[in-house]
């Protein structure tokens, strides 16, 4: 794999992959949930990835302009494909401070596993995680501290910046998971973890399992926030895009099910049962690694702390791509230096990255509507912009530009014979079949069908 394809399968593998996935697969019904969740990355996620991967490397340039310069191509002039892009870098900018907490949150509990903060039973993980991300001083500090590590890799530029970052942290990444699989799954009555993973139910899959199973698989693939957009302007113009995005989505997907290995067999040994999101991990796994290696308590510290090594080189890999979006955003649109560009990205989301951080119990005054300042990022970014940003992203390439341009990047100028034949498939799935489950996923988001 090139070091960009391999930077962008950085950015699909984050904290979706870890602690979404594999609840979600768990509670829908095992294989059966992992064969639709499949099925939406190829039918729908890999035709949107593909969208994106095409606008970003016929642009070679940030985000808004690779959208403009896409609208472009055929000779009409229109501010629709601006405004897409623009809102893509917009979403990725303000994910970028949220997701730079919960980055944060990770390097906290690396250095707790490091020091031995984490031992206790479950009532004390539960007060270590609230009092920590309430407290108004720690959680800001590492949300700054890993904005600054990114910020440093992103100022290295592409080539000597992300991709070699990513060079190093995906196989790092890999082998830790390997490594926490095969020790879970040594774990005695490891196999009901394994049965409640994969067995399939096909009784528990619901019209609601196959839209939950769509949403995560966009969020999981990172689409719709500029990322793949903006990686894909250094992609080379011999790199076939369908072969990459396919690369990416089984990395991406393996990735998932390993975290389901990983943490399901651990669990289920000490019979816990798992939940999903910030408590699954900041919460409920340091007791299950506890107790499920009581008998060598050197072991289950390693193992904790190589879990949390593990989840921020996910978050890290994710965040830098979210920082590139931006940073090359204001690099090219105001003509300044690339750290000048990464500089103002990374004041601005150390601000919001800090006043997210606050909302969540250090004052009551970031809360309104109901929800803390960092779930409202949450919500509009990932419950309203992405769906909007994809759904438009489709009627863009599917009808507004000239069919032979969208053929040229999709075959390389038809230098990937085998590919032509794909092409009337992509594009009658980008016409018709993606527009429309997006928009049943976004009007269920929203309690249309309630
Ligand atoms: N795809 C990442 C995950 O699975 C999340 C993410 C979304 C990262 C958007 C970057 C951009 O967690």
């Amino acid at each position: 794999m090139v070091g960009v394809v391999l930077a962008t399968a950085g950015s699909a593998v984050g904290l979706g992959n870890v602690w979404r996935f594999p609840y979600m697969a768990g509670e829908n019904g095992g294989a059966a949930f992992i064969l639709i969740y499949l099925g939406c990355v190829v039918v729908l996620g890999l035709p949107c990835m593909v969208s994106e991967l095409i606008i970003g490397r016929h642009g070679a340039s940030n985000t808004a302009r690779a959208y403009q310069k896409m609208g472009e191509a055929g000779g009409r002039k229109s501010l629709f494909p601006s405004f897409i892009g623009s809102l893509g870098v917009l979403t990725g900018f303000l994910i970028t401070g949220y997701y730079a907490v919960v980055s944060g949150w990770c390097l906290q509990y690396v250095y707790a596993s490091v020091v031995g903060q984490l031992q206790g039973d479950a009532s004390y993980a539960q007060h270590y995680f609230e009092a920590f991300s309430s407290s108004p001083v720690m959680p800001v500090f590492w949300t700054v501290a890993i904005l600054v590590l990114c910020h440093l890799v992103v100022c290295r530029g592409i080539r000597h910046g992300i991709e070699r970052a990513s060079k190093l942290l995906m196989p790092m990444l890999f082998i830790l998971l390997l490594v926490i699989v095969v020790a879970s799954c040594m774990l005695p009555d490891a196999g009901k973890g394994i049965d409640f993973l994969l067995k399939p139910d096909f009784s528990k899959v619901t019209g609601s399992v196959f839209l939950g199973a769509l949403g995560q698989s966009f969020y999981s693939l990172s689409i719709a926030m500029g990322c793949l957009c903006t990686y894909a302007s250094y992609y080379s113009r011999q790199t076939n895009l369908l072969g990459s995005a396919v690369q990416i989505s089984l990395v991406d997907s393996l990735v998932a099910i390993l975290a389901g290995l990983m943490i399901f067999p651990a669990a289920f040994s000490v019979g816990v049962s798992p939940d999903s999101g910030a408590s699954l991990v900041f919460i409920t796994l340091p007791t299950v690694f506890q107790q499920a290696f009581a008998a060598m308590p050197l072991l289950g510290r390693i193992v904790a702390l190589m879990f949390y090594l593990l989840l921020t080189l996910a978050a890290l890999t994710s965040l830098m791509s979210l920082h590139e979006v931006s940073t090359a955003f204001f690099h090219e649109e105001l003509h300044i230096s690339r750290k000048r560009g990464a500089l103002i990205v990374t004041v601005l989301c150390c601000i919001i990255g800090t006043f997210c951080s606050l909302s969540l119990g250090a004052t009551g005054s970031l809360s309104f509507g109901g929800r803390t300042l960092f779930d409202w990022f949450d919500f509009v970014t990932g419950q309203i912009f992405l769906p909007i940003g994809g759904f438009l992203t489709c009627l863009m390439l599917g009808w507004m530009v000239p069919r032979k341009i969208v053929s040229d990047e999709f075959t390389n100028r038809g230098t990937l014979p085998r590919l032509h034949r794909l092409f009337p498939v992509y594009l009658f799935l980008i016409r018709f079949v993606c527009p429309l489950a997006i928009l049943v996923i976004f009007l269920n988001q929203l309690g249309v069908f309630e």
